[in-house]
């Protein structure tokens, strides 16, 4: 009986540690796509900065690292997010589009800190331009 019980309580810390790590399909992506995509895809994006695909994501853009795996205070992502809404460096820029709330900040920290797992083949859906 001691055993059993030993097993399911480490089969709920399991559980909830995997709870706690975010997913990037179900909780990164989202966020990303509502507030800064729009902006920052394809050969003109803005801050020169692509996000839409693994690869450019990771790669960043002129002034540095947009994700820094297992590092948020590193990751121009979050630094740009904890800014004042009117600072210059602010984003999405103000007025320019949602900006993430707290809750999804604090998602966004932990998936960089839990070491940024963006699957290969996940890319970012990219909204039509408006006609
Ligand atoms: C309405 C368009 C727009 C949206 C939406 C937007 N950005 Fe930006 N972003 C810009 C522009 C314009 C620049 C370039 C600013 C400059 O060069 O001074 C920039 C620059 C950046 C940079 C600096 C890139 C570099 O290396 O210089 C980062 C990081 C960034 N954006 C992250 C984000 C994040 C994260 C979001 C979503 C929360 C977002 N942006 C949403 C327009 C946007």
């Amino acid at each position: 009986m001691k055993k059993l019980i030993i097993s399911l309580t480490s089969i709920a810390l399991i559980s909830s540690a995997r709870a706690a790590d975010p997913d990037f399909v179900k909780d990164i992506a989202p966020i990303l796509e509502a507030s800064c995509v729009k902006c920052h895809h394809g050969e003109k994006a803005k801050g020169k900065l692509r996000i839409d695909t693994k690869e450019a994501a990771f790669k960043g853009g002129k002034n540095g690292k947009f994700i820094v795996a297992g590092k948020p205070d590193e990751s121009a992502l979050i630094k740009v997010l904890l800014l004042e809404p009117s600072d210059d460096d602010a984003m999405p820029p103000e007025g320019k589009g949602p900006r993430p709330d707290a809750e999804k900040i604090e998602l966004l920290k932990k998936w960089v800190a839990a070491g940024a797992v963006w699957p290969d083949d996940a890319k970012l859906k990219v909204p039509e331009p408006k006609k």
